[in-house]
């Protein structure tokens, strides 16, 4: 499973690449509003940062200016996938820059049927909002069951990009089902480092080895 981060925070972004963690980022309108300094310089350092897909989202709702900003932020990199939002206009977009050879992330994706027709329209990734169905009181992981259902059964490329992830119980389940993509908030992937038992346990080797050089003061690793 690739695990992107969801985020346009630059520092996080170096943090866990340099950790080898990070196969691409996510980020939206909300994310870039979130950050200091000019989000297209901060757009165009993610791309370099990151070798993977760097997914950028248009804010035009009309075909013909989806259109235009998807070719503007393709510019930024090679790497660049342009999110568009799931509506009919969107699905015409993905439908023309698919067939251009620019990739597209068809988002805020909460039913089985939306994925289905995103994948039609040619979408690389769909991004259904687990977090988000959640929060009103419906099982967002139920929809990823779902997607993965009908992609297998008719051999679908698109890839299942889990988004609006909560907690690292998340990643597990969808892990489970077989999703293609998680793209996670930092405090999520920082979470699914820790374990209370490898914190107990490395301070016990510590104190250990400190009671060693009690005996042994010369005494190097
Ligand atoms: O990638 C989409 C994600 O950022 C939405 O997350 O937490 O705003 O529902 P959230």
């Amino acid at each position: 499973m690739k695990i992107f981060l969801d985020t346009a925070n630059l520092e996080s972004i170096k943090k866990f690449n340099d950790m080898g963690l990070l196969d691409g980022i996510t980020t939206n309108p909300s994310l870039l509003s979130k950050e200091k300094g000019n989000p297209k310089n901060t757009m165009e350092e993610i791309t370099k940062i990151i070798k993977g897909d760097v997914s950028l989202e248009v804010v035009s709702t009309e075909y013909s200016g989806m259109m235009e900003e998807g070719k503007r932020l393709r510019e930024y990199g090679d790497n660049v996938v342009v999110k568009v939002p799931m509506t009919p206009d969107g699905l015409k977009a993905c439908k023309s820059l698919s067939s251009e050879g620019i990739p597209v992330n068809v988002t805020l994706i909460f039913s089985p049927n939306q994925a289905l027709l995103a994948a039609k329209s040619g979408a690389k990734y769909v991004s259904p909002f687990i977090g988000r169905l959640d929060d009103i009181g419906q099982d967002g992981m139920h929809l990823i069951e779902d997607i993965r259902e009908i992609f297998d059964n008719y051999d679908f490329e698109t890839e299942i990009l889990v988004a609006s992830i909560r907690h690292p119980i998340h990643v597990v389940d969808a892990a489970k089902i077989g999703a293609d993509v998680v793209t996670l908030p930092p405090v999520v992937l920082e979470k699914m480092m820790q374990h209370p038992l490898t914190k107990i346990g490395l301070e016990n080797f510590l104190a250990d080895w400190e009671k060693l050089k009690a005996g042994n003061p010369d005494i190097k690793i």
